[in-house]
């Protein structure tokens, strides 16, 4: 059943370019450049009136919504907070009926992510649910919602779960700002026919790039920590990153924004730590070049996921693994692809159960 794969984590990373596929398919139509979601439309009015939208989740889920509310802060021009479950269910937080929370969950059952959505339903918010696990409780308790069609995932660590919370916070974000009025056709136009192109890039970048990820993740199998850097929407990929590597190495790991560095941990910069850039083009590159600028210039070792066709980052790199070149809004679907699998081969090569990694449960019930 892992069909032929090694480990399932494998075999789902494997999947992610029909996964991907699987989460737009029906959903969008580039020629008649729609974007059909009727559970966002079930709940227009609501949405169209919120001042603010209010994304609530944990863990990776966490990660797709802080890449979501770049997404919709841009397109949509609306105030979005990104909350982490656990501490928003135990803070009294402020909700009433104007605002919409958009819950996003892989399993639909995480406890602390549950019960902060029952806290906000009674204090009268709508509920919208991101949920890959159909009749789950999240998704039972949602006023409305779209499924991801990830497909079941049994890796404990979540990688098809994550791209396919991706495509649908993306069209959430085109459906809303076409609903809002707040895009251009053309803008609009660009950004579906890109994400009709994701699939196959992915598919590229894994049949391209294996290799290479494998040779990196020999070489820096040793290492006891790793910092992961990206600015824009890719800072959110650095978190995800740096936490796919914790789980299924057990090797410390922290992502940062890349300007953040500065602030404390570039102390820990010298030449035994794998600095890892996301350093894609978009109009934070220039920035993030010089950032790996000061990073070699105190010896850190530095690995960047740069874009096809990449001159000054892929120089100043020990190793460098390539990703095509995509809309800014797109790219963390494809920027995160090369990070999973240097962890799966990390984990492999340090002999870790990767599929179960020590201490972690695929669904967290308990708070
Ligand atoms: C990380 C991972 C966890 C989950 C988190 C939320 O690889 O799988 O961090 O993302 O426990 O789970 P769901 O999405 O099921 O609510």
């Amino acid at each position: 059943e892992k069909g032929g794969y090694e480990h399932f984590m494998l075999k789902e990373i494997f999947e992610q370019p029909q996964t991907i596929f699987d989460s737009f398919r029906g959903r969008l139509d580039a020629e008649q450049l729609r974007v059909t979601l009727s559970g966002l439309d079930s709940i227009s009015d609501k949405l169209l009136k919120a001042r603010r939208i209010i994304i609530v989740s944990c863990g990776t889920s966490w990660h797709a919504g802080l890449v979501a509310e770049y997404i919709i802060e841009e397109l949509c021009r609306v105030n979005v907070e990104v909350e982490y479950a656990s501490e928003f269910r135990y803070r009294n937080p402020i909700i009433d009926e104007n605002d919409v929370i958009l819950a996003i969950s892989q399993s639909g059952e995480t406890a602390d992510t549950l019960v902060a959505l029952e806290t906000a339903k009674k204090q009268g918010a709508t509920i919208f649910g991101i949920v890959n696990v159909v009749g789950s409780s999240i998704a039972r308790l949602a006023d409305a919602g779209v499924y991801t069609h990830a497909g079941p995932e049994i890796g404990v660590a979540s990688t098809k779960a994550f791209t396919a919370q991706l495509v649908v916070l993306q069209l959430f974000a085109l459906r809303l700002a076409q609903l809002k009025g707040t895009i251009s056709d053309e803008r609009f136009k660009t950004l579906i026919e890109g994400l009709a192109k994701v699939p196959e890039q992915v598919d590229w970048i894994l049949k391209t790039q294996k290799a290479t990820i494998r040779a990196i993740a020999d070489k820096y199998r040793g290492s006891s920590d790793f910092l992961y850097l990206g600015r824009g929407y890719n800072f959110p990929i650095a978190l995800e990153g740096a936490l796919k590597l914790k789980e299924i190495s057990y090797i410390h790991a922290e992502g940062y924004p890349a300007a953040e560095m500065k602030h404390g941990p570039i102390a820990l910069v010298d030449e035994t730590l794998p600095v890892v850039f996301i350093a894609t083009q978009d109009p934070f590159y220039e920035k993030i070049v010089s950032n790996m600028q000061e990073i070699k210039a105190r010896k850190g070792r530095l690995i960047a996921v740069v874009s096809e066709g990449d001159t000054q980052a892929a120089e100043l790199a020990e190793d460098y693994i390539v990703v095509p070149q995509a809309d800014e809004i797109l790219a963390p679907l494809l920027s995160v692809i090369p990070l999973q699998l240097l962890s799966y081969y990390i984990g492999v090569e340090r002999a870790v159960d990767v599929d179960k990694p020590r201490n972690l449960a695929k669904s967290v019930t308990v708070e």
